[in-house]
Parts: structure tokens; C-alpha cells; sequence
């Protein structure tokens, strides 16, 4: 894990409340927003500061990912998202994430083989899948499976030791591609396929997803693994978003690594966050025709509607997010490739340029999302709108355990325990039933 380094307070801020002062001292980053720390500011003052959601509330101290969402911009450790999904691959960026810098020729080949060869589960974690309906969402199957890897690898939860905690990442990067293809499997009925330790990891999980034993050979593409792996490059990491917030607070208390992926996956399930790639499509086959999208524009911007324009909107990109522009030139190239003329492509643009031309998303500063060309092109590699999401965790796998390390490590971190505003009833007596 990468190794931590204290931030020093650079100046204060003075707060006054009914005519008392207090000193709040200001902690500058190495780059982004600075903070204000209020950790003192119940014991001084008797308050709370409120902020559901977490609009303006740093949880915690990270060198990992940074967004700025004005220019649109993601960095994974200081690269740009943009050069890692055009020159690294999935593997290289997980060891990237997890350790700070990126690997010379032998950690690279050294952490590629520790993850092929952790690539197989224990053969009864199988017998958990039986218990679900066929018609189950995959996510939840996801949720369960993951969750239940903490009752088979007991030598890796104890969280203070280091080398267990490796060893869990480990597993967990390694086995969640195969866990993956078996929830996709399980739904279409068919046998579960055996990782193999001669493909990549993005080619391993196509041939796990699509591969047919006993029939005939899959022959992994290498349009569809490389297009595979950019995708989960991607969707690797982003901040202290909803689900890696859901990790790190599971793990802050003291639970294992299972557990919090698993609430992690549970999290990213949401339509408002990972489960709007799903929901994104199917809401472009509701549309299902151009001259449709005026009719949905409105709904959007209707108040009194709930719907919203799934893919758009972000609570930090008020720019483009650099995802949704990789994605964008990517799903041109595999349906060219692929020969696939989709029409919920065009709908898909027509939908874009309309929306960035209304006042409503441009006043709101509301654009294209990961989630908004993604479910596009995995449409067009085969995968089933109920699998979008398990792909979205398959890849976020990284983020999260990677994350989670940082908080394990960070001195400053302690069990999350936020408070409220109350606005319920002060005490009162019981009645009896008779005087009610
Ligand atoms: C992900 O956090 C992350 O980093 C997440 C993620 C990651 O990699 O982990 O990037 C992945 O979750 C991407 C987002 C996927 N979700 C969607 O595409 C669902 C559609 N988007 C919205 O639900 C919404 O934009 C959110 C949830 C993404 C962000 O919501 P916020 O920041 O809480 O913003 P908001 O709901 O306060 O919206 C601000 C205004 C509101 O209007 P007003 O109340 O100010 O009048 O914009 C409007 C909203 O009604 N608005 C939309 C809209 N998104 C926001 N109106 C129409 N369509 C939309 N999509």
C-alpha cells in the first residue's frame, strides 16, 4: 500500500458564533479545494455542521484519485484517465491504484501472475448460486457471493496484518471476474467455465462470460478484450463516491474486506449511481427513436416528474466527465468493428447534442456521464442490460480495495460515526393503551 503522508496545517479560519470566536485550521492539499478542519468544533462550540450528502464535506485524507470537476478532469495517482485508457491496461492501473506508482517489467509480470493464479474460487463457493432464482438480478447474487467469501478465506481477514491484508486484495481483484461470469451463467442456465491462467484478465473474463465447455473453442476476440479492458480502466476508481464512501465506512469498523466490497457492490447497485449504466439503456430503448427525445427532454425537466435523463449529471463533473468522452470515441470503434449498427447509438448523440444545447442542462451544468455510452457498447459485446452494473463492480473492485487499504493505514481514521439534526419528539411518558 502506498505509504501515508500527513497534511500540515497552513492557516485558520476564524468562526464566530453568537459572539463567540473560533479558530478553525485550514489544511491545503497538493492540489484541489482546501479544507477547513471541524473535528474541534462539537467539543468548542456544541454544534454539528450539516451537510447531508456530503456536498462540502472532505471524509478524509487520499492520494488515490482526483476529480476536478470544472475542467473535467481524473487522475488516477497524477496520470490522466484519458493516457491510461489509451496506453496501460486494466492489470497495470490496479497495481497503479493499490501502490502508488506504476510497475517496472518485473512487479508488473509478478503482480499479473499473483493475480491469474488467485483467478479460481473454492469449488463450494459455487453451491451458493443454486439458492437464487434463475430470474435473480445478477447484482444481487453479486452481493451475496462476494459477501460470502468471508466464510472461505478466514487466513485473510484480520486487518492489522499486512500480508493478509495483501492477500485478501489479492483475492478479491482476482476472483471477482470469475464470480462475475458465474452470476451471468447462472442466469442464462448454462455450466460455470473454469478460469485459465494463459489469457489476460479482461480476456480470462470473456472466456468465462461467453465461453461454452465440451461445445466448441472461444476464441477470445481481441477487439472485445481490449475494448474489455479500457471499459474496466474506466470505471476503475473515482474519489469518495457513494459506494467507495459505503467501503470505507464498513471498513472503519473494523469489518473484513469481504464484507465491505460486498456493501460496496450493494451501493453501487443505485439507479442514481453504478445501476444508471442499466437504467441509461433502457431508458434509450424507451425512447427508442430520435424524434422521440423532445417528448423526454420535457420529462426531465419537469419538475413534478421524477424521471431523469439516466447518464447525465454528476454531483462533481460540472464539465464533461473525460469517461463519457472515452467512451463516446469507444463505442463508435467496437460497433464498427463489430459491424453493429445501433440505432440507440444514434439516439444516444441526438440525445447528447440536444440536451447540451438546452438551457435546463446547460444552466444545471449537466453532461454525459460514465454511465451514458457505456451500457452502449456492452449492448453491443453481448452482455445482457441486467450484467451492466456487475461489470461496472467487477472493474470498481479495485477502487474500492484500494481505498479501503489507504483508510486501513491512515492515523487520522476512526470508526465513522456521524451525528444528526434531530427533529423528532423531545421526551415524553408512556400511555397506557387504555388512554391513547
Ligand atoms: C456515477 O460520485 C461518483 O463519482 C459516481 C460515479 C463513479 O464513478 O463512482 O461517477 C458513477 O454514479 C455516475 C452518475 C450516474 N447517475 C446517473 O446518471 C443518474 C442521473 N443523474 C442524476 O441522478 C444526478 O445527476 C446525480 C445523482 C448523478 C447527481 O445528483 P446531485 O449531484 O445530487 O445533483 P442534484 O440531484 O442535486 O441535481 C442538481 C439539479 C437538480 O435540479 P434542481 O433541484 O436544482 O432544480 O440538476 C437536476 C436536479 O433535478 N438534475 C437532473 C439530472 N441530474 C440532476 N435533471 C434531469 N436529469 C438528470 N440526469
Amino acid at each position: 500500500m502506498a505509504k501515508y503522508e500527513k497534511t500540515v496545517a497552513d492557516d485558520t479560519a476564524t468562526l464566530t458564533i453568537r459572539g463567540e470566536s473560533y479558530e478553525l485550521p485550514i489544511y491545503g492539499g497538493s492540489v484541489g479545494p482546501d479544507v477547513l478542519d471541524i473535528r474541534a468544533l462539537y467539543g468548542n462550540t456544541g454544534m454539528f455542521t450539516f451537510d447531508p450528502g456530503f456536498t462540502s464535506t472532505a471524509s478524509c485524507e487520499s492520494a488515490i484519485t482526483y476529480i476536478d470537476g470544472g475542467k473535467g478532469e481524473l487522475l488516477y495517482r497524477g496520470y490522466p484517465i484519458e493516457q491510461l485508457a489509451e496506453k496501460s491496461d486494466f492489470l497495470e492501473v490496479a497495481y497503479l491504484l493499490l501502490n502508488g506508482e506504476l510497475p517496472n517489467k518485473e512487479q508488473d509480470a509478478k503482480f499479473k501472475h499473483d493475480i491469474t493464479y488467485h483467478t479460481m474460487v473454492h469449488e463450494q463457493l459455487n453451491r451458493f448460486f443454486g439458492g437464487f432464482r434463475r430470474d435473480a438480478h445478477p447484482m444481487a447474487i453479486m452481493c451475496g457471493v462476494v459477501g460470502a467469501m468471508s466464510a472461505f478465506y478466514h487466513d485473510s481477514t484480520d486487518i492489522s496484518d499486512p500480508e493478509q491484508r495483501r492477500v485478501a486484495s489479492t483475492r478479491l481483484i482476482a476472483k471477482i471476474p470469475t464470480i462475475a461470469a458465474m452470476t451471468y451463467k447462472y442466469s442464462i442456465g448454462q455450466p460455470f467455465v473454469y478460469p485459465r491462467n494463459d489469457l489476460s484478465y479482461a480476456e480470462n473474463f470473456l472466456y468465462m462470460t461467453f465461453g461454452v465447455p465440451e461445445s466448441e473453442e472461444y476464441k477470445v476476440s481481441k477487439t472485445l478484450a481490449d475494448a474489455m479492458d479500457k471499459i474496466f480502466i474506466l470505471h476503475a476508481d473515482h474519489e469518495q463516491n457513494a459506494s467507495t464512501s459505503t467501503v470505507r465506512l464498513a471498513g472503519s469498523s473494523g469489518a473484513n474486506p469481504f464484507a465491505c466490497i460486498a456493501a460496496g457492490i450493494a451501493s453501487l447497485w443505485g439507479p442514481a449511481h453504478g445501476g444508471a449504466n442499466e437504467a441509461c439503456l433502457n431508458m434509450l430503448s424507451e425512447i427508442g427513436s430520435v424524434d422521440r427525445i423532445p417528448e423526454y427532454i420535457a420529462k426531465a425537466k419537469d419538475k413534478s416528474d421524477p424521471f431523469r435523463l439516466m447518464g447525465f449529471g454528476h454531483r462533481v463533473y460540472k464539465n464533461f466527465d473525460p469517461r463519457a468522452k472515452v467512451l463516446q470515441q469507444a463505442a463508435h470503434d467496437v460497433l464498427a468493428e463489430l459491424g453493429v449498427n445501433d440505432p440507440l447509438l444514434d439516439v444516444a448523440q441526438e440525445l447528447e447534442k440536444i440536451a447540451l444545447e438546452d438551457p435546463y442542462f446547460v444552466e444545471k451544468k449537466l453532461y454525459p456521464n460514465v454511465d451514458f455510452y457505456s451500457g452502449i457498447i456492452l449492448k453491443a459485446m453481448g452482455f445482457p442490460t441486467s450484467m451492466f452494473t456487475v461489470l461496472f463492480a467487477l472493474a470498481r473492485t479495485v477502487g474500492w480495495i484500494s481505498q479501503w487499504g489507504e483508510m486501513i493505514v491512515d492515523p487520522t481514521q476512526k470508526i465513522g460515526r456521524p451525528r444528526q439534526l434531530f427533529i423528532g419528539e423531545g421526551a415524553r411518558d408512556y400511555t397506557d393503551i387504555e388512554n391513547r
